[in-house]
C-alpha cells in the first residue's frame, strides 16, 4: 500500500506530486528519514501525527531548501544570519520567531509563536523540498516512541500501509537527528543535542546553555521518547546473563548477541549505526541490552542523550 520510490528524477517528481496532493511521504535527510507533508496544508499534517499515532501535537521542524524560503518563515536577526550562514544546510534546526502571516499550518507549529526551521543538506531532501515546492513539516518518520528510522526498510518496518509513500535514498549519513537551538530568546539555548556537535556551535556563539526543561516546550522530547522494548543498562563494562552487547571501540566482552557502534571507537561511526543498531538487537529478541560506554565529547553528546532517553522507564 505504502509506494517505496527510488530515488530517481521519476520517484522524485511522484514524491513531490504526493506531497503537493496532501499526502504524507516520508523522505531521507542526512539526520534521521522524516515524515514530510505541506506545512501550509492542516489536513496533510494532522495526517502526519495520525500515521505516528502520536498522542499529543508537537511543533513541528519546517524544511525547507534555501535561505530564501527561511527568511519568509521566520525572523532572523544578525545572529541568526551568521548561525545559517555557518551551519546550514546541515544537521542543525534554528527555532526563531515566526512569521505567523506567512501561510504555515498552526497545527504543524502547534500554536506556538516560533517556529524550528531546517535546511538539510541530504541532495535528496532538498531536491525534493523543491520540487514540491512547499514548506515540509517532518518529524521523524517513527512511529510514536520508537527509536528513529535511518533506512527506508525501518520506515516501512514502522509506516508501511499507514502513508502514501518512502523515498529510498539509503542510510543516513549522521543517523541521530538534528541539534535543536533556539535563539528566540536573548541567551542561545540548545534544547537537544544532535547531529551537529555542541562545540561546533559554542566556537561560533560562546558559551550556549543546555536548556533542561526541554519537555517543557518541545514535548518531543520526553524521557521514553526513544525507547526499544528491551530493558537498556548504561555504562556497561560487564554483561549480565542474557544481556546482549551494544559495544563501542576495540576490546569488547564476548556475547552470544552483540554489535559494535564503531569497532574502531569513531563517534561518527557510531552515530550513524546509533538507531539500527538498537532496532536490530530489539528485533533478535534481546530482553536487556548492555551499552558500553560512551565518550560525552563531540556527536557522543547526542549519542548520549539518545541512550539515556532509551533506558528511562516507560
Ligand atoms: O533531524 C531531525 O531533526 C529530524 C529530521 C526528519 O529533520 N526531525 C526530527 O523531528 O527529529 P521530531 O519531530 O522527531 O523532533 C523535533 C523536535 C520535537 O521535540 C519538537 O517538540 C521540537 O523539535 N520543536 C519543533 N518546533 C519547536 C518549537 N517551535 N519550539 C520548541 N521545540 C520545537
Ligand atoms: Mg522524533
Amino acid at each position: 500500500m505504502t509506494r517505496l520510490l527510488p530515488a530517481t528524477d521519476q520517484g522524485l517528481r511522484d514524491a513531490a506530486a504526493l506531497l503537493r496532493a496532501g499526502e504524507q511521504v516520508a523522505f531521507p535527510t542526512e539526520t534521521v528519514y522524516g515524515l514530510g507533508a505541506d506545512a501550509t496544508n492542516g489536513a496533510a499534517v494532522a495526517g502526519i501525527y495520525e500515521a505516528k499515532g502520536r498522542p499529543s501535537f508537537n511543533p513541528l521542524i519546517i524544511h525547507v531548501a534555501d535561505l530564501d524560503a527561511a527568511g519568509r518563515y521566520a525572523r532572523f536577526d544578525t545572529r541568526a544570519r551568521q548561525v545559517a550562514e555557518a551551519f546550514w544546510p546541515g544537521p542543525l534546526t534554528l527555532i526563531l520567531p515566526a512569521r505567523k502571516e506567512a501561510g504555515l499550518s498552526s497545527l504543524a507549529l502547534a500554536g506556538l509563536e516560533t517556529v524550528g526551521l531546517r535546511l538539510p543538506a541530504h541532495p535528496l531532501a532538498r531536491a525534493l523540498i523543491r520540487a514540491a515546492d512547499r514548506p515540509i513539516a517532518a518529524p521523524s518518520a517513527n512511529r510514536s516512541g520508537h527509536v528513529s528510522p535511518t533506512t527506508a526498510a525501518h520506515v516501512m518496518a514502522d509506516l508501511d500501509g499507514r502513508i502514501a509513500a518512502v523515498v529510498n535514498g539509503g542510510p543516513c549519513p549522521v543517523g541521530v537527528e538534528s541539534s535543536i537551538l533556539d535563539l528566540s530568546t536573548p541567551a542561545p539555548r540548545l534544547l537537544r543535542p544532535g547531529g551537529l556537535s555542541t562545540e561546533a556551535l559554542e566556537a561560533l556563539l560562546g558559551p550556549v546553555e543546555r536548556f533542561e526543561g526541554a519537555e517543557i516546550i518541545a514535548p518531543g522530547m520526553m524521557a521514553s521518547h526513544y525507547a526499544p522494548n528491551a530493558r537498556v543498562r548504561l555504562e556497561a563494562t560487564n554483561l549480565a546473563p542474557g544481556e546482549a552487547l551494544l559495544g563501542f571501540g576495540p576490546g569488547m566482552p564476548e556475547a552470544a548477541l552483540s554489535l559494535n557502534l564503531s569497532p574502531s571507537g569513531d563517534l561518527a561511526e557510531a552515530a550513524a549505526n546509533l538507531f539500527a543498531h538498537l532496532r536490530a538487537l530489539d528485533e533478535a529478541g534481546a530482553t536487556g541490552i548492555a551499552v558500553a560506554p560512551i565518550p560525552p565529547h563531540g556527536l557522543g553528546e547526542a549519542i548520549r542523550d539518545r541512550l539515556a532517553r532509551a533506558a528511562a522507564e516507560k
